[in-house]
């Protein structure tokens, strides 16, 4: 027979921490730890539990004794149901104090770190909006909310394109509004949606793998340009023409129109054929003069305008003299290499990605940067004793590496090579304090900068210089 879930209820909570997660903190009378996702700190509340662990529990808030003077009113429609903006309610300026929290606990928790002052955490000038990529899906088995649900209505159209419920794969929301996209995002969206239902072009059906239409990419740039990829299962020319052209003469902005036809289980369109419809194949992206041309498979930090922060932090961090040789690992497209480049007598960027190693050459090129190089491959791999013979010794290493982390064995090879200084930028200070305490004994800890590039979430950035004992 099956265990029944014994479910416990704590009354009169009082939230009291934000962090690892997005999840909000409270405690349990017998002192375990509460996580919760609907409230924010300063809430009293009661709580039904919905795991019950050694140390923890997980929780939801069923009745609130008292707001928080933190919160503030959700600015988007879809709160609550979404799964991106989950600090939605939460006051920015409160956002940015538990993010600064988390990563100066991170660091001294998890990697036992001897710190400077942390510095106050740069918050971004766009709170909304600020987003330059934004991956919808279409759906024919729309989400309906509570309220829909508890209505009369009998919903006989699921067409959906939107977002996924978090952890349902096969469950989409229907978007009418994104705060994270500037116009035309929108407009776009809803335009392509409606189009396609009038024109009864099909939605996707995930669980049968069945219907027309499967996932829609719009990006935007500071430059005005405006790229957007329909991603479609079924290759019928006659329909997907219909759209394309339809998409093409309403919205005369978009300077890159381009499809994709998928009929592999899953959506990633990393190893697919892209077809340019209309106008090129690339936008570009302009910082600091610099000009990276972005393909529809490209990497670019999503939020613009803090990625300029981002990496004047860096550059500032790193204090280059026209003296060093600077190795940027996990480089993406180039784009921190080729920020760097002038400063330094010579940089080298290593990525595991080929494309984006064949866009950092290009856009180097583009940009009249000489003193840059590129090389493809696993970084545990490619960056050992043979290429360090080869490409020289670094004065100084910068290091972006994917929310994972380093691999110890880069770790330990940049300990091999001992390099004067050390610039990491992460969007994981969790792993970050991990990689940080294997190069404690020889590096200390200099000056730490959290960026919030992400506004209403719960991720944040840091960047951290070392310098050697
Ligand atoms: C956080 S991004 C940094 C990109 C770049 N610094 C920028 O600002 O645009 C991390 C990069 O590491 C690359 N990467 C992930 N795992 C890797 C590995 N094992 N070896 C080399 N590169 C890797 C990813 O493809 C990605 O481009």
């Amino acid at each position: 027979m099956r265990k029944k879930k014994r479910r416990q209820v704590f009354e009169n909570v009082e939230v009291v921490d934000a962090g690892a997660k997005g999840k909000t903190i409270g405690k349990a009378p017998d002192g375990r730890v509460i996580f919760l996702t609907n409230t924010v700190p300063g809430d009293i509340v009661d709580v039904q539990t919905t795991k019950k662990r050694k140390s923890y529990f997980e929780g939801i808030a069923t009745n609130f004794h008292a707001l928080s003077d933190k919160r503030v009113e959700p600015v988007c429609q879809h709160f609550g149901v979404c799964g991106g903006c989950k600090w939605q309610d939460m006051g920015y300026e409160h956002q940015l104090f538990y993010k600064q929290k988390e990563v100066e606990n991170n660091l001294k928790r998890i990697g036992h770190l001897q710190l400077p002052e942390v510095t106050p955490i740069l918050g971004s000038k766009e709170q909304y909006f600020y987003r330059n990529k934004m991956e919808f899906s279409f759906s024919d088995s729309r989400w309906l909310t509570l309220e829909e649900l508890q209505s009369d209505t009998i919903f006989e159209n699921k067409n959906a394109l939107g977002f996924h419920i978090p952890g349902m794969w096969d469950k989409i929301l229907n978007i009418k509004k994104c705060h994270l996209q500037a116009d035309p995002s929108n407009a776009i969206r809803n335009e392509i949606r409606d189009f396609s239902e009038k024109n009864e072009l099909t939605f996707f059906n995930p669980r049968n793998q069945h219907g027309l239409l499967r996932t829609l990419m719009i990006r935007t740039t500071s430059t005005g340009e405006i790229m957007v990829l329909i991603q479609f299962y079924e290759d019928d020319k006659e329909k997907r023409e219909l759209l394309l052209n339809h998409v093409s003469k309403t919205f005369n902005t978009i300077t890159s129109l381009q499809y994709v036809i998928n009929k592999k289980q899953n959506d990633t369109i990393y190893d697919q054929e892209i077809v340019c419809f209309a106008g090129n194949d690339h936008i570009f992206e302009e910082m600091e003069g610099l000009k990276f041309k972005i393909n529809a498979k490209s990497f670019y930090q999503t939020n613009s305008n803090q990625a300029y922060e981002l990496y004047k932090i860096t550059r500032n961090f790193a204090d280059l003299t026209k003296e060093d040789l600077v190795y940027d690992l996990y480089t993406g497209t180039g784009t921190i290499a080729q920020f760097v480049a002038k400063k330094a007598k010579k940089v080298i960027g290593i990525e595991a990605i080929p494309e984006a190693i064949h866009d950092a050459k290009e856009n180097a090129t583009r940009n009249e940067i000489y003193n840059a190089e590129f090389f493809v491959g696993d970084m545990k791999n490619v960056f050992n004793q043979e290429f360090i013979a080869t490409h020289g010794r670094p004065d100084v290493i910068i290091t972006d590496p994917p929310r994972d982390g380093m691999h110890k064995d880069v770790v330990q090879q940049i300990l091999n090579i001992s390099p004067k200084k050390i610039v990491y930028v992460s969007c994981n200070s969790a792993t970050q304090a991990r990689d940080l305490q294997l190069m404690d004994a020889n590096y200390i800890i200099k000056k730490v900068q959290p960026v919030d590039m992400f506004p209403q979430t719960h991720h944040v950035e840091n960047v951290v210089l070392l310098e050697k004992r």
